[in-house]
Parts: structure tokens; C-alpha cells; sequence
């Protein structure tokens, strides 16, 4: 019997992070710590947002947004800011831990954008066999803290912005998706994604790109006809990004040097807009 599971001609894998399992994602790991402190992020291609809700729960962003193409993904996005949400350290536990009352009081009188609960401090099974816990009203904890200052979006974001995109962020990430951009819709998609990103970062925002490299085209151009015709068309390699970056106006891209394992073996760059 055929399959109705659709080619993931975008890289809309389903699963895809039972593949590259990340509690603790590496690529996250290589950035300056202080990068997301404080700051209005957008994860461009968020798959089910493992990424999304890690940079909203434990690097101190006040908004992250993750935007994907595939509207199943998104579902499983919220699903995921649930289930994180129902595994980590209780705020009270928090709140307890520290030293002296007046202390403790302070903690909740105050909501603590820099505060951060221990993410995996219930196991897996608990949700599992209980199910998620009821998410408290944004007023109890502040909307800049976990799980309300995490959201998702479905859209193609290469032709569709989001209505967060006018706010413009201080950080955007594209990990693993500009092979799929260029794939679906040649040199010409990517040379418009470049501005539109810098376009929706504010000034001294930056931009960490994860670009897959030209080898691993090859596979991914299999996986479809359509994509096969366009791959024959494209002039552009991933080596051309650094410049085309710097011809919309990015400084040079800092290396952060080589991320994940196997197949995920990719590098970590990012741009500063001026
Ligand atoms: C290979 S996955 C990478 C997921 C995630 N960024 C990561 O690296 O952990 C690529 C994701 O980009 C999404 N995507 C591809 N093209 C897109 C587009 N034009 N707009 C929004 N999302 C897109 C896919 O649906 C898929 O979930």
C-alpha cells in the first residue's frame, strides 16, 4: 500500500528531532552565552520547536517566535512548549532555593526574566503517565518568561512575513533550512531571504545561520523531480552566502566553528547587522 505521508520537500521531517535529540542542543551550546538575553528572537523553519522552546526557557529570551511552513509541525511546536513546560522545576522550588526569606519574597513579588527553572527536573515518563501540566495565566509569571514568551506561527516566511516580524527581533536563527529555501525556490529564493531577514532585525541585531553544505544536496535533490530540475538551474553554493550576507549590508560572519554529528556535522556562522 502506498504511503500518504507527503515527500518532506521542505525538510519538514516529522521526527525529526528523535534523529537530532536536543535537550541541551549543540548548536545552541557554541553561541555566546549572553546572546539571547533579553532579546525578541524569530527561529526561522522551527520543525516541532525543540530549538525555539530551549532558547525561550534556558538563554533568557523575553520573546521567541518560531515560524514553520508545515502546519503539522507547528501543532507539534505547541505540543512540545507543553510537555517542557510540564517537566521543568516547579517555580516554587525555585523560589525556596534561595537563601534567605526576604530573598524568597523578593523572587515573587518580582517575576525574573534571568530566573531559570531546572528544564529536565520531572523524567519524561511523568508526562508520559500523567500527562502535560495546566499552563498558569501570563499575569502569574510575566510574559517574558517560559512558557509565555514562546509562540509559533505557520507561513512560507520567504514570501510571507508574520505579524510579530513588524516588531522586528534582535536575533534570527535559520538552522538547517537554507538547502530547502534554495532548493524549492532556486538562487533567486535565497537572494530574497538574505534581505528579508536583515530587514526584520533591529540595528546591532544578529543573524545565526546554520547553512547545510553542498554535498548533502545531492540526497535531498533525489527525494523529488520538481526539486531535481531546480538543483540543475543553481549557480549559488553555500560557500557564496558569507558574501552575498555582506552585500546586504551584514559585518563578516564569525565562525563558531562545527556543530552535531554524522550528517549533522554543519557550521555555525553568525552576522551582525550594523
Ligand atoms: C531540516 S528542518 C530544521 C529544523 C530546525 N531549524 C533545526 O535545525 O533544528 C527544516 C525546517 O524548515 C522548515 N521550512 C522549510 N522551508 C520553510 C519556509 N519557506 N518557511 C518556513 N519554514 C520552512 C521545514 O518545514 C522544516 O521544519
Amino acid at each position: 500500500m502506498a504511503s500518504s505521508i507527503p515527500t518532506p520537500i521542505h525538510g519538514n521531517y516529522h521526527g525529526y528531532y528523535l534523529k537530532r535529540p536536543s535537550i541541551k542542543d549543540v548548536r545552541l551550546a557554541l553561541l555566546p552565552p549572553n546572546l539571547f538575553r533579553g532579546a525578541r528572537v524569530l527561529d526561522i523553519g522551527c520543525n516541532e520547536g525543540w530549538v525555539t522552546c530551549e532558547i525561550a526557557q534556558s538563554w533568557g529570551a523575553s520573546k521567541v517566535v518560531g515560524v514553520d511552513i508545515d502546519d503539522t509541525l507547528v501543532r507539534g511546536a505547541w505540543r512540545r512548549r507543553r510537555a517542557v513546560w510540564a517537566l521543568q522545576e516547579p517555580d516554587e522550588h525555585v523560589a525556596n532555593s534561595s537563601p534567605t526569606s526576604e530573598g524568597n519574597k523578593r523572587k515573587r513579588d518580582a517575576p525574573d526574566i534571568h530566573r531559570t527553572n531546572q528544564p529536565d527536573y520531572f523524567p519524561m515518563s511523568c508526562e508520559h503517565e500523567f500527562g502535560s501540566l495546566p499552563i498558569p495565566p501570563s499575569q502569574n509569571r510575566g510574559k517574558h518568561v517560559f512558557p509565555h514568551n514562546v509562540s509559533f506561527r505557520t507561513a512560507d516566511w520567504t514570501v510571507a512575513g508574520i505579524p510579530e516580524d513588524s516588531e522586528r527581533y534582535n536575533v534570527v536563527i535559520a538552522f538547517s533550512i537554507s538547502k530547502w529555501i534554495h532548493l524549492n525556490g532556486g538562487d533567486e529564493a535565497l537572494k530574497a531571504f538574505f534581505p528579508r531577514v536583515y530587514d526584520v532585525l533591529e540595528p546591532q541585531g544578529t543573524f545565526v545561520l546554520e547553512p547545510q553544505p553542498w554535498d548533502t544536496y545531492a540526497k535531498a535533490k533525489r527525494m523529488d523531480e520538481k526539486l531535481k530540475e531546480n538543483a540543475k538551474k543553481l549557480q549559488v553554493r553555500p560557500d557564496d552566502f558569507e558574501s552575498m550576507l555582506q552585500g546586504v549590508g551584514f559585518g563578516p560572519a564569525q565562525h563558531f566553528g562545527t556543530a552535531g554529528e554524522g550528517g549533522f556535522r554543519r557550521p555555525v556562522d553568525l552576522y551582525m547587522k550594523p
